[in-house]
């Protein structure tokens, strides 16, 4: 069967709460979540771009305007952006077929929008269409398949069994990427206008039917949607391992510094590190590695931000220590205190010389007196 080389179009999927990533997701919706100071879906736009994905539907529902607000109509990066939105969730599959009136007819992309890959785009379509089946996904072995989409692969590279979220497996397998290339007919298998789930609904049957394969791709990939995977998606951007147009600027230095930043003497940054327009480091703090200063945000004298994202606006005060830690937009940190694997929700204000660790996260706006919450490594309750 000769079908066209690579789809001209795109569905992403931006419609879910991202629940698991509160309180990152609090205010903002998963899919514009600034990663590394840009909205997260800039990033796949910038795949389609590249490989001449000409146009995409945005599917989305949760916090709707603030998506179309970032992105808009898609000018700045390149993909002409249109949007369809739910006003009660459809799942993933409701969510696609929604948007059957914007596709062109032909087969189209669909990501889900929390997926960072380097994945060729035009070599999955070719073998999408070398294969003729009604559906391809796009497939990575991960470590723990549980909260993924398990696939099970015949040797002809189609899907001889798919099982979203498997309870219980031992070892590494193949899972659902969350990206696939879809023949229009698809749309005629699912129910208009209630809940319906690809992974669950139609993928299942379309094994059975023998009509799913699977392209394997071993480069980089990575689900943003829990706040360690958020965190290890800045390391993975600065330090280059997946390659990103933020990366290529930073070049062989593994630093960027806005124009606009102000550096106080004896700063130090320390690579990999990136500090955004109008951020201030003052003397003697230490920033990086593995940093993210955002627009605007301040570092006060001596304070050190290490394997730490500070969104834009963020204030740490003097002698603070930042590490493993996000801090959403407009947060602060008093003078001393110390987090540690911690997320701050936006605007949440911890006051000085609290400490902060272990997982813990605020919901946006929470305020800490000063001094109120501390830490200690060894507690141990067994012990009289
Ligand atoms: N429009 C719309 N409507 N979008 C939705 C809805 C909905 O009802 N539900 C989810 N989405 C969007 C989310 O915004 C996200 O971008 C994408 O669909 C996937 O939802 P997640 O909530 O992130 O799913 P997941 O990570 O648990 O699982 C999915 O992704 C895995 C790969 O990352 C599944 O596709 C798995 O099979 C897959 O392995
Ligand atoms: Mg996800």
């Amino acid at each position: 069967m000769s079908r066209p080389a690579t789809p001209s179009q795109a569905v992403i999927l931006v419609g879910g709460e991202g629940t698991r990533l509160r309180p990152v997701t609090s205010r903002v919706p998963k899919p514009v979540a600034p990663v590394v100071e840009r909205p997260f879906v800039a990033y796949i736009l910038d795949d389609l771009a590249r490989h001449g994905v000409a146009r995409a539907v945005f599917s989305s529902g949760y916090l709707a305007a603030a998506i179309e607000a970032e992105i808009g109509d898609g000018a700045a990066y390149g993909v002409a952006v249109d949007y369809v939105v739910e006003d009660e969730p459809l799942g993933t599959a409701g969510a696609i077929a929604n948007c059957a009136p914007k596709l062109d007819d032909g087969p189209f992309f669909v990501f889900n929008g929390d997926v960072l890959s380097d994945v060729d785009l035009g070599a999955f379509a070719a073998v999408h269409g070398e294969k003729g089946g009604m559906a391809t996904i796009f497939l990575t072995a991960v470590a723990d398949p549980r909260r993924y989409g398990l696939v099970q692969l015949r040797d002809d590279g189609s899907v001889a069994d798919f099982l979203e979220k498997p309870g219980e497996w031992e070892g590494t397998a193949l899972v659902n990427a969350g990206v696939y290339v879809l023949e229009p007919e698809i749309l005629d298998l699912i129910p208009r206008g209630r809940l319906f789930s690809i992974e669950r609904g139609v993928f299942p049957k379309l094994a059975r039917a023998g009509s799913l394969y699977g392209y394997v791709d071993h480069g980089y990939w990575r689900d943003i949607g829990t706040p360690e995977s958020y965190l290890q998606a800045h390391f993975d951007i600065l330090e280059r391992v997946v390659r990103t147009a933020v990366g290529d600027d930073m070049g062989d230095s593994y630093v960027y510094v806005s124009p606009s930043a102000t550096l106080g003497t004896a700063a130090r940054i320390v690579p990999p590190c990136y500090v955004a327009d109008g951020a201030a480091i003052a003397s003697g703090a230490r920033v990086g590695p593995l940093a993210v200063v955002g627009a605007g945000a301040v570092v006060g004298e001596g304070a050190s931000v290490v394997e730490s994202v500070l969104q834009a606006a963020v204030r740490v005060e003097p002698h603070a220590d930042v590490s493993r830690s996000i801090l959403v937009r407009e947060s602060r940190v008093g003078a001393g205190a110390q987090i540690h694997a911690a997320v701050l929700g936006e605007a949440c204000d911890v006051g000085a010389g609290n400490q902060l660790a272990a997982g813990i996260w605020l919901a946006p706006g929470t305020v800490l007196a000063d001094g109120c919450v501390g830490f200690r490594e060894q507690f141990d309750a067994r012990e009289s």
